[in-house]
């Protein structure tokens, strides 16, 4: 069924560095050979700009490029013309919020959660300050979770637009977005998903989950960096106002200052794009398919329950989300600050990362500012867990501050 060790030969990095235990997925994935082959082929067979030329080379670009949104449409059930191209998720939600703000007015509410990365918060903290819109966060349990009924209660007819993470970063918590969505179309606001956790991991079918808007990073699902992801229902996207201008998005401007733009997705498209990453993220998005979503979720959930029923066994360690079932597992060592203990990890070849992860209110629901998140994908193995759990018990402030002298 699912071959984890022919799946490891995949990857020159899990070939290359056997010494390292890579539990950092959350913040970035290895890449498999046939994204790099990719990515190259772009560089040494046809090198060329995009939209542009009218050479071999450069319609071979054209095409790779384009096939890239008939890819992504396949991997998440849309159409070609809904598929944005950006630099990463970071980028696809600024430009969602910024082309919704054109159309909030003062005292309109966002809808969130405390458990949201910076960069679904950020944006619509400059709304706030600008445009004068209120943000309300709906109620999360101390997993993060944030249940139908509690947003059903949170909503009301001043929010117009709902905006939180499938899956968060910290806790991994799921949240139930198709519930949610139907429940704010019945208000007639606007949904907005962070997968930047929830695309890598698990089928995503965009129909299905009737949501408005999208966003998910290249890097953390196989993919090239510098590349995301923005979805967005099409009717929306040709309404919507593109935050970058310049070449390649306009089909006419004059001398009076007067700008007709193209149809998305290629108005939101500013400038030569990152061609080789988005090549590269189409290879990305074929093997994840060729894997099978579906075969990926289970097995990662399969490891991750294996992973929780271990480390809860710890004496030596808070476990923070041992009801989740997906995303990361968090956790700290009693008495050892967060960075100490990563560092400990870190001189054992373990990688995982220490902080707040970018969810600097999620503090507020859980009580700590710093964790520890140990983040698995398809290519973690149970006998890496068992490494992990031998060296995590070892974990005391003595070993922890040892390594540094
Ligand atoms: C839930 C979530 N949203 C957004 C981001 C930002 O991703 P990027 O740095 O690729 O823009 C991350 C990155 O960790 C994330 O986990």
């Amino acid at each position: 069924m699912f071959d984890v060790e022919k799946i490891r030969q995949d990857f020159p990095m899990l070939r290359n560095r056997p010494d390292l235990l890579y539990f950092d997925n959350a913040a970035t994935t290895y890449k498999p050979q046939a994204v790099i082959d990719a990515v190259c082929g772009f560089w040494t067979g046809y090198t060329s700009n995009v939209e542009r030329g009218d050479y071999e080379t450069a319609v071979k670009a054209d095409r790779a490029y384009d096939h890239t949104r008939e890819i992504i449409a396949r991997f998440i059930n849309c159409e070609p013309k809904e598929v944005v191209f950006t630099a990463n998720i970071s980028h696809s939600l600024n430009q969602i919020a910024f082309g919704i703000g054109r159309w909030l007015k003062e005292g309109d509410v966002v809808l969130t959660t405390e458990a949201e990365h910076a960069s679904n918060l950020l944006p619509w903290f400059r709304l706030q300050e600008e445009k004068g819109i209120r943000i309300e966060y709906v109620k999360v349990d101390r997993q993060g979770v944030c249940h139908a009924e509690d947003f059903r209660r949170a909503m009301h007819e001043g929010v117009k637009v709902v905006s939180m993470a499938h899956v968060t970063n910290v806790l991994g918590s799921l949240q139930p977005i198709k519930e949610i969505a139907a429940i704010a179309h019945e208000y007639g606001a606007l949904v907005v998903v962070d997968g930047a956790q929830s695309v890598p991991h698990r089928p995503t079918d965009v129909k299905d989950l009737d949501v408005d808007f999208l966003g998910f990073s290249s890097h953390k699902m196989c993919g090239p960096d510098g590349v995301g992801v923005l979805y967005g229902r099409y009717d929306l996207l040709q309404k919507m106002d593109p935050v970058f201008l310049g070449g390649g998005m306009n089909a006419r401007f004059s001398s009076d200052g007067s700008i007709i733009y193209k149809d998305a997705p290629q108005k939101f498209e500013a400038g030569t794009p990152n061609i080789e990453g988005v090549i590269g993220l189409g290879a990305a998005a074929e093997y994840l398919m060729s894997l099978g979503m579906e075969n990926i979720q289970a097995y990662e959930a399969e490891l991750r329950a294996y992973f929780a029923e271990r480390i809860a066994k710890l004496d030596n360690i808070e476990f923070y989300n041992p009801d989740n079932t997906s995303g990361p597992i968090t956790f700290n060592a009693r008495g050892v600050f967060a960075q100490d203990a990563a560092g400990y990890l870190g001189a054992h070849n373990i990688c995982v990362r220490s902080g707040n992860h970018c969810a600097k209110i999620l503090h507020e629901v859980i009580g700590t500012d710093q964790t520890i998140r140990a983040s698995l994908y398809f290519y973690n193995t149970k006998e890496e867990i068992d490494r992990f759990i031998e060296a995590a018990g070892n974990i005391t402030l003595e070993n922890a501050i040892g390594i540094f002298f």
